[in-house]
């Protein structure tokens, strides 16, 4: 490689979208059983906006957790990829001091994978982190053919993968969704829009096998629409208390996931991806000179599709 120096974004101290900057850092070098990836694009997630509002952990901070490029250079002992190999994966949600919103990242061998060949990598960096969420989340609530499934937040990043994984593993979709995203859920798989705007009236009791949570509010409400043998998952932190108070009350517990990255699940979506099972739904894609624009796009809570960020888009020229 011949670069020393790479563009990350970076902030010093929590607060808003105007804490971001984007720096020119020097370049890493992979060390032992790691990968220096070329990043093409990244996508914006609820928790860096948790993670760039928070005074805990060390400045200076990087944002950006899942990403898709190709392989510049390897470490020693990787044997599996090779230079110019197309991969993608998540690196987690530990705070670093530049993540993947940056020319070139660091990854070991959990938090890559060989990227799908079926979609550009611009599109590709859209699923990692929500996909793994949401296969994650399904694998914890053991789908069998045919179960009713109800995923709330169903437009978001997570709810979109959940839609596509649940209906690909045999469940039956109801999606819980705002107004303006029905036509987008039913589109990814949903057999059966639910609007969350209106629910208390038109909600069915005890009427699912399983639900994933993917945005933490009204979760009781919820959870009295599976059947008493029903499983739950919350992937909200705002649903963690709730989910842990279920523990104790009668009727289903709600159980909590928390993702993780890895290698066989980022190649199970890969796999997803090729099949034709799983798409990106992305909303809007910004040069990295525009991160403060999709950090204030995420933080509304309101997705139609992912933020991405193109690492090799220039910025909109100014007339
Ligand atoms: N536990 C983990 O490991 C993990 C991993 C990833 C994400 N998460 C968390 O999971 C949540 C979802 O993440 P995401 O990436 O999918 O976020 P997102 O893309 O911002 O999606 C949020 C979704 O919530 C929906 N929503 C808003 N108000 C709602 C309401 N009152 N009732 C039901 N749905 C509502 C939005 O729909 P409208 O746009 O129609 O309002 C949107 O589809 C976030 O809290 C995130 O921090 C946790």
């Amino acid at each position: 490689m011949s670069e020393t120096v790479m563009r990350a974004v970076q902030f010093d101290r929590a607060g808003g979208p105007e804490v971001l900057r984007v720096r020119d850092v020097p370049a890493p070098t992979p060390g032992s059983g790691q990968i220096l990836v070329r990043v093409r694009a990244a996508s914006v997630n609820p928790a860096d906006i948790l993670s760039r509002r928070s005074r805990i952990g060390g400045f200076p901070r990087g944002t950006g957790m899942d990403y898709a490029g190709d392989v510049a250079a390897v470490g020693p002992g990787v044997d599996d990829l090779r230079p110019g190999d197309r991969v993608w994966g998540f690196l987690g949600t530990g705070r670093r001091p530049v993540g993947a919103a940056a020319d070139y990242l660091i990854a070991t061998r959990d938090q890559v994978a060989a990227a799908p060949a079926s979609i550009a990598l611009v599109e590709a960096a859209a699923l990692p982190t929500v996909g793994l969420t949401a296969l994650q989340a399904l694998r914890t609530l053991r789908l069998h053919d045919g179960d009713r499934l109800l995923v709330v937040g169903a437009s978001g990043g997570v709810g979109s993968a959940a839609v596509q994984l649940g209906r690909a593993m045999g469940a039956a979709v109801t999606a819980v969704a705002g107004a303006r995203s029905g036509d987008l859920v039913r589109d990814l798989g949903a057999d059966r829009v639910l609007d969350y705007a209106s629910i208390d009236s038109h909600a069915p009791e005890q009427d699912f096998d399983a639900l994933i949570d993917c945005h933490g509010g009204s979760i009781s409400r919820y959870r009295r629409m599976l059947r008493r043998s029903g499983r739950g998952v919350t992937v909200a932190a705002k649903g963690f208390p709730f989910a842990l108070l279920s523990r104790v009350l009668p009727g289903p517990s709600i159980g909590v996931v928390i993702v993780k990255p890895s290698r066989n699940d980022t190649q199970a979506l890969t796999r997803y991806v090729d099949d034709g099972h799983l798409r990106p739904v992305i909303d809007t894609t910004y040069p990295l000179a525009a991160i403060q624009d999709a950090h204030r796009a995420v933080e509304t809570g309101h997705a139609h599709g992912k933020r991405v960020i193109d690492l090799r888009a220039l910025p909109p020229s100014r007339g």
